[in-house]
């Protein structure tokens, strides 16, 4: 499967270093044809890896702040400029709890820190959505794809706030998603993907132990980044025209099951 993507321009968030999903997602839209600018948060810029990627890929990077309607707006001007015309596919990838970071009970959060979390986690997705739906920045057709989690649906008692913040972004995927398909045939979907081992992912009090249950309990095992960057690839492509205002799991096969003997040493 080649040029899946063969003459889209693509803005690519959250590659921080080597083992953020964006990082593949990012070299995948590049294997396939497409041409990209990189986007991070200023520090993330400082101390993470971008700019070797950026010099790998031959990409610019134009750095932003998600939460920053004013760093968004230059962000999709510049990439338009940069990459010759509107923006046919978007990834969000990004997340971060300031109360996760703090070590916080969830029955004792700070709901300072809490808004933090969700402005960065997901209110940005729906300030990137409008203020490219505001400068009509996206080809009729394109796709604006982000990084989920079931925690928005089930209890995972260490995810804390991420929770409620995967929630949101869900929502604002379903509901923008209706505007845009009305203005241009946008599609919006999110990824529910797997536990990863990222800088994010590994964040997570008990992580490790918790990838390892979660690999015994999907069929398939855990996802990995790569093939969650050629779920990515599908979805920007023209193959998954017809998708919109999904959760879409890619996780083995983990939200449909109950029990499985692995966890219990059983098989
Ligand atoms: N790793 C996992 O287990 C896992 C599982 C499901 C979903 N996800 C989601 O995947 C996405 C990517 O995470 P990852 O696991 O690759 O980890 P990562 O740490 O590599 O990526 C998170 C990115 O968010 C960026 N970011 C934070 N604040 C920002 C801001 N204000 N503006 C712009 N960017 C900002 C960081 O700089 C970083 O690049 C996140 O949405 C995460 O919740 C991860």
């Amino acid at each position: 499967m080649n040029n899946l993507l063969k003459g889209k321009r693509g803005i690519i968030f959250g590659a921080l270093d080597n083992k953020s999903i964006a990082w593949a997602v990012a070299e995948k839209c590049i294997e396939q044809g497409a041409i990209i600018t990189l986007t991070n948060a200023p520090v993330a810029l400082r101390f993470g890896q971008l700019n070797e990627l950026g010099e790998k890929l031959n990409s610019e990077i134009i750095p932003a702040d998600a939460t920053s309607m004013d760093d968004l707006e230059n962000l999709l001007v510049k990439s338009q400029e940069i990459l010759g015309g509107k923006i046919d596919f978007m990834l969000h990838s990004i997340g971060m709890s300031v109360n996760v970071r703090k070590k916080k009970e969830y029955t004792g959060l700070n709901h300072d820190w809490m808004q933090k979390t969700f402005d960065v986690s997901a209110i940005s997705f729906h300030k990137l959505m409008q203020t490219a739906y505001n400068l009509d920045a996206m080809a009729q057709g394109g796709s604006i794809l982000a990084l989920s989690y079931i925690a928005a649906q089930r209890v995972f008692p260490d995810y804390s706030e991420m929770a409620e913040s995967k929630a949101l972004l869900e929502s604002f995927a379903r509901s923008f998603g209706y505007h845009y398909a009305k203005k241009k045939q946008v599609r919006v979907n999110t990824i529910s993907q797997s536990p990863t081992i990222t800088t994010a992912g590994s964040g997570v009090k008990g992580f490790s132990e918790f990838f390892s249950y979660a690999d015994k309990m999907s069929p398939l095992g855990n996802a990995d980044t790569s093939s969650c960057a050629d779920y990515c690839i599908s979805l920007f492509s023209d193959l998954t025209r017809m998708v919109t205002m999904q959760n879409l799991y890619h996780d083995g096969g983990f939200s449909q099951m109950g029990m499985s003997p692995d966890v219990l040493n059983l098989s």
